[in-house]
């Protein structure tokens, strides 16, 4: 059967008690659309361990900053139509944006702390925008299991956060960044790159890979953020941060313990484009 396009709310909830109704478990996967395989791994996954499998494709407003890419993100809905089916989606919810937010909206959700490194310093509103929109998916579609990827490793780390605190009875699910063969995370926004900046780009996964290992050999998080800081710049990128967090507050730190959790993270522009990427490490 092709995955089922719903453009309203009440549309979503009446599929998704039908099946509650007859025991179906519910796997989401929100996005914004322009599926690649990072989208779909989530979707398979969702596959697997579920019954129900709903989509949502939303270029979310209230995400973006005013100066951002709102207007130029890459939009193509029968292309995912196509791709959500191949994968064996059962429901793509896509709604408008009077749908989403009819006005007055004024209720907003707001994760402290975890957003003030990172993206979240970059990215003014960014997470509160996430997190508005997230919430009233869950409550639209009342999942069972929610899934996000790695590649957005903060915006995980607060949903997680936000389900914790709010009592939301779904299960999130962090699935493994997707790339591309030279090491490139598969991502909308890589559309905007021109075929040289795309090349240059792979130094973002190789400077991870060569901090990673340095991390675990015990050389100063300093020096090797600077070192990494100068690989992304001799390739043209322009750097918005190259951070050591711990796991669990994603506060930057200077030196590591044993035992722990930490997340290497960067961000730099080639071009128009602003890309981010990130590994995790286990000391
Ligand atoms: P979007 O950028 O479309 O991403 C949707 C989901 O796909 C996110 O959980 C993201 O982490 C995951 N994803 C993207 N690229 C990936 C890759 N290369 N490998 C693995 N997973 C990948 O993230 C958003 O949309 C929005 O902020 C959203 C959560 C939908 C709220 O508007």
């Amino acid at each position: 059967m092709p995955a089922k396009l719903v453009k309203t709310i009440s549309g979503v909830r009446k599929a998704v008690q039908q099946v509650k109704k007859e025991g179906g478990k519910v796997g989401f996967v929100p996005t914004m659309g322009y599926l690649h395989e990072g989208h779909l791994s989530l979707m398979r996954q969702a596959r697997k361990e579920t019954d129900f499998v709903v989509i949502s494709i939303f270029v979310n407003p209230l995400q973006f900053g005013p100066k951002e890419d709102l207007n130029r993100y890459p939009r193509d809905i029968n292309r995912d139509k196509r791709l959500a089916n191949e994968v064996g989606v059962d429901l793509i919810f896509y709604p408008d944006e009077n749908e989403m937010y009819p006005q007055p909206f004024r209720t907003f959700v707001e994760v402290k702390e975890l957003d003030e490194y990172l993206c979240g310093r970059s990215r003014p509103g960014h997470f509160r925008g996430v997190c508005t929109v997230v919430a009233k998916l869950f409550n639209i579609v009342q999942p069972d299991i929610a899934y996000f990827g790695q590649k957005d490793i903060q915006q995980a780390r607060i949903i997680q956060q936000m389900v914790k605190d709010l009592n939301f009875p779904i299960k999130i699910k962090v699935m493994p960044i997707i790339r591309e063969e030279d090491g490139v995370a598969k991502s909308s926004r890589n559309v905007y790159l021109s075929q040289s900046q795309r090349e240059s780009a792979c130094i973002l996964y190789k400077a991870l890979c060569y901090g990673k290992e340095k991390i675990k050999d015990n050389v100063r998080p300093t020096n090797v953020i600077k070192k990494m800081k100068e690989m992304i710049t001799k390739e043209g990128g322009k750097i918005d941060y190259v951070e050591l967090v711990d796991w669990a507050n994603l506060k930057p730190v200077n030196k590591v313990e044993k035992g722990k959790k930490y997340i290497l993270a960067v961000a730099a522009w080639f071009g128009k484009a602003r890309l981010i990427d990130n590994e995790v490490i286990t000391l």
